[in-house]
C-alpha cells in the first residue's frame, strides 16, 4: 500500500466548506503516533501542555524550550497529519523580530510545520512578518488562555454585538496578514458561524459550536484522561482515565501476589548454564531506628 501523503497547509485551505477538519493536541511520540494512525488532519502541540502535562493552573509558565522538546517528540513519529506548534507566552509579544526568532526555533529544532499565536488585530503585523519569512501561521482568537489574567479567568468571549464585531475584525485582520487558519475558542456559536462564513481560511473551533470548518480538542480531554477543570465544551469519547487506573490496580495486585511476571514473561539461562548459588534465603535489609520505632508503636 502506498504511504499516505502528508497533510499540508494547502490541503487544509482547500478543504474549507467541503470537508470538516479533525484536529487534536499531542505532546509526545507515543500518543502522536496513535492519534495519527486514527487519521487526524492536524496534530497541535498546544501550550495547554502547561496544564495537562506540567500540572499548572495556566499556560503562562510554558517556555520555548518546553515547546521545542514536545514538538520534537511529536514530529519524531513522522506523522501524516500536519503539525502546528504554539508559540508560548512572551515568546512573540515583545516584537515581530522576537516572534520570528522564536518561530524559527520551533521549525528548526522542533520540526514544526507551522506556528500558532494568540491575538487579533494587534498581532497582524507580527503574522505578516512570519508569513513573509515563509512560516505558516495559525491565528487564535476568542478565549485566549495566555490572556487569562486580562480576561479575569477562562471566560467565554464575544457574547455582545460589539465584542462579536471585534472578533470579526480580528479574524479578518489575521486573514489579511496571511494566516492560513484560525482557532476560534470559547465564543458563541453564532459569532463563530459569522466569522467562518466571512473569512476564506478554515476556522477550527473549540467551544465555538458546530459550524466552524473543523474542531480541536485536547487529547486527554477527548480520551477522558484529564481529571482537572472540565469546560462545558469538552466531551469524553472514551474513559481511558478509568482504564489506566484499572490496569494499574491489576498490575499492583499481581505484583503483590507474585503472579506477575509468570514464565511467559521471564528469561531462562542458556542450556547447560547455571546461576551462581546464593548463600542462603534473602532477608530484608537493615531497618533504621525510626522504622523500628514506627513498627513497634
Ligand atoms: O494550547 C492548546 O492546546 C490550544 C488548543 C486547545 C486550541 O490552543
Amino acid at each position: 500500500m502506498a504511504a499516505e501523503r502528508k497533510v499540508t497547509t494547502l490541503d487544509l485551505r482547500r478543504r474549507k466548506g467541503k470537508e470538516k477538519l479533525a484536529v487534536v493536541t499531542a505532546y509526545d511520540a507515543t500518543m502522536a503516533a496513535l492519534l495519527d494512525s486514527a487519521g487526524m488532519d492536524v496534530l497541535m502541540v498546544g501550550d495547554s501542555l502547561g496544564m495537562v502535562v506540567q500540572g499548572d493552573d495556566t499556560t503562562l509558565g510554558v517556555t520555548l524550550a518546553h515547546m521545542v522538546y514536545h514538538c520534537r517528540a511529536v514530529t519524531s513519529c513522522q506523522p501524516r497529519a500536519h503539525v502546528v506548534c504554539d508559540l508560548p507566552f512572551m515568546s512573540y509579544q515583545v516584537s515581530a523580530e522576537q516572534a520570528l526568532t522564536s518561530a524559527g526555533v520551533l521549525l528548526k529544532e522542533g520540526r514544526a510545520e507551522a506556528v500558532k499565536l494568540e491575538g487579533g488585530v494587534q498581532l497582524a503585523p507580527t503574522v505578516r512578518r512570519l508569513v513573509d519569512a515563509g512560516i505558516p501561521v495559525m491565528g487564535h482568537i476568542g478565549l485566549t488562555p495566555q490572556s487569562v489574567h486580562q480576561m479575569g479567568g477562562f471566560r467565554v468571549q464575544g457574547r455582545t454585538t460589539d465584542s462579536a464585531l471585534e472578533l470579526l475584525d480580528d479574524a479578518q485582520a489575521l486573514e489579511e496578514a496571511g494566516a492560513y487558519a484560525l482557532v476560534l475558542e470559547g465564543i458563541p456559536a453564532e459569532a463563530a458561524r459569522s466569522i467562518t462564513q466571512t473569512v476564506s481560511i478554515p476556522t477550527i473551533g473549540i467551544g465555538a459550536g458546530p459550524d466552524t470548518d473543523g474542531q480541536v480538542l485536547v487529547c486527554y480531554d477527548l480520551l477522558g484522561m484529564y481529571r482537572g477543570l472540565a469546560p462545558k465544551f469538552v466531551r469524553h469519547f472514551a474513559e481511558l482515565g478509568d482504564a489506566v487506573v484499572g490496569a494499574a490496580q491489576a498490575y499492583a495486585q499481581e505484583v503483590r501476589a507474585g503472579t506477575f511476571p509468570s514464565s511467559e514473561h521471564t528469561f531462562a539461562m542458556e542450556r547447560g548454564h547455571t546461576a551462581p548459588r546464593a548463600p542462603g534465603p534473602a532477608s530484608p535489609g537493615p531497618v533504621s531506628p525510626a522504622e523500628a520505632d514506627a513498627a513497634e508503636s
